[in-house]
């Protein structure tokens, strides 16, 4: 557990970067801090490992004080991950992954195959090892620094705005391989961002600082969007902050008609403008309007219980049916979500 007890930052030239900050980020998950540029998320973070030190309040780790361990001693059980990645630009891409083991003296061929091993887990190819970092592309580039800063398996990571720099494709795969590595690793990780939609992705709690370095509000996502603390918080998280927290909202309760799905060739129910045509291993293959059962239309479908009411919406209206197609874990129809049975949850999900 790291731990801000009314941390300042001043510096020489009378910048109050962060003013008596206090939080806590529990061992094991994912503290997001955001805010707006300048607010003081790089100085929080660097204070930390004592790139630079509080000038009042006290950081602790574990129940230690940071600024009694030695600064070289403090970094070996701390991984830091910044934007650019910046890697060593002469060094191979195994050699930069090996940097930290290296400098603990580590055998020469114990650190490469623990780079080699490190490559695999973040999602690179090991054919890359023996390239420079010039020759990656960015999101490659990224995955080699996560990857170095694992090298020595610190307890600790700490991430300054690691995928700012790549486009928003390459960015969620490297969201969705920090959350696969972290329910793998269980560090202890603080996360720096200035985009909201990332702390609510990956953090397990978020800290939304402003500019001053003080704290606005600590909460995990969910509540963070349903209860923000004040109209700073609000205008911070945008204005489709209603439909965002849906994506906290299951699916496991919704009611499914299990009428509207049909077996192939079948017709569907009496009355009903619209049927679910089903493959022959039940998978989904269309929708069929009533009076022109050759048409097949498109759908969308989301995996009942895995999958938030957010993408029950979303596949609803993917189909022009209106209705949601609910599948298992193996892509076959459980039922469907109709628009009355949405509006329900929805209605609930606006009560909660
Ligand atoms: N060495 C320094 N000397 C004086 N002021 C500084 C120094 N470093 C940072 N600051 C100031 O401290 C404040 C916080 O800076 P910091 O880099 O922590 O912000 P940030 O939240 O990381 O911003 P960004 O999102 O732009 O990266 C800013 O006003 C900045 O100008
Ligand atoms: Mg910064």
């Amino acid at each position: 557990m790291i731990t801000f007890d009314e941390v300042t930052k001043r510096y020489p030239d009378g910048t109050v970067a962060v003013d008596r900050l206090s939080l806590e980020a529990p061992t094991g998950e994912i503290t997001v801090l955001v805010g707006p540029s300048g607010c003081g998320k790089t100085t929080s973070l660097r204070m930390i490992n004592r790139m630079i030190d509080a000038s009042e309040g006290r950081i602790l780790l574990d129940g230690v004080p940071v600024e009694g361990i030695d600064p070289p001693t403090l970094r070996r059980g701390i991984g830091y991950v910044i934007q650019q990645a910046g890697l060593f630009p002469h060094r191979k891409i195994v050699d930069n992954v090996a940097t930290v083991p290296y400098l603990l003296g580590w055998d020469r061929r114990k650190a490469r195959d623990r780079a080699m091993e490190l490559l695999e887990r973040v999602g690179l190819d090991p054919s890359l090892a023996g390239r420079y970092p010039f020759q990656l592309s960015g999101g490659q580039q990224q995955r080699v620094g996560v990857a170095r800063a694992l090298a020595a398996d610190p307890p600790v990571l700490l991430m300054d705005e690691p995928f700012s720099a790549v486009d928003p494709i390459v960015r969620t795969s490297l969201q969705d391989e920090l959350l696969r590595l972290q329910a793998e690793l269980n560090k202890t990780i603080v996360f720096v961002t200035h985009d909201i939609d990332e702390a609510i992705k990956l953090g397990d709690r978020v800290a939304v600082l402003r500019v001053g370095g003080t704290l606005a509000q600590l909460a995990d996502p969910k509540t963070l969007l349903s209860r923000p603390a004040d109209d700073f918080v609000r205008e911070f998280l945008g204005h489709d902050r209603g439909i965002r927290r849906l994506q906290f909202v299951p699916t496991s309760g919704l009611e499914l008609r299990t009428d509207l799905a049909v077996a192939p060739g079948a017709s569907g129910p009496d009355g009903e403008p619209w049927h679910l045509a089903l493959t022959p291993e039940g998978r989904p293959a269309g929708w069929v309007p009533r009076d022109e059962p050759e048409r097949l239309e498109r759908y969308g479908t989301f995996v009942l219980g895995r999958d938030s009411l957010r993408s029950a919406l979303d596949a609803a209206l993917l189909s022009p049916s209106g209705c949601a197609v609910a599948v298992d874990g193996d892509g076959k129809v459980v039922g469907v979500a109709t628009r009355d049975a949405l509006d329900r949850a929805l209605a609930e999900a606006a009560d909660g």
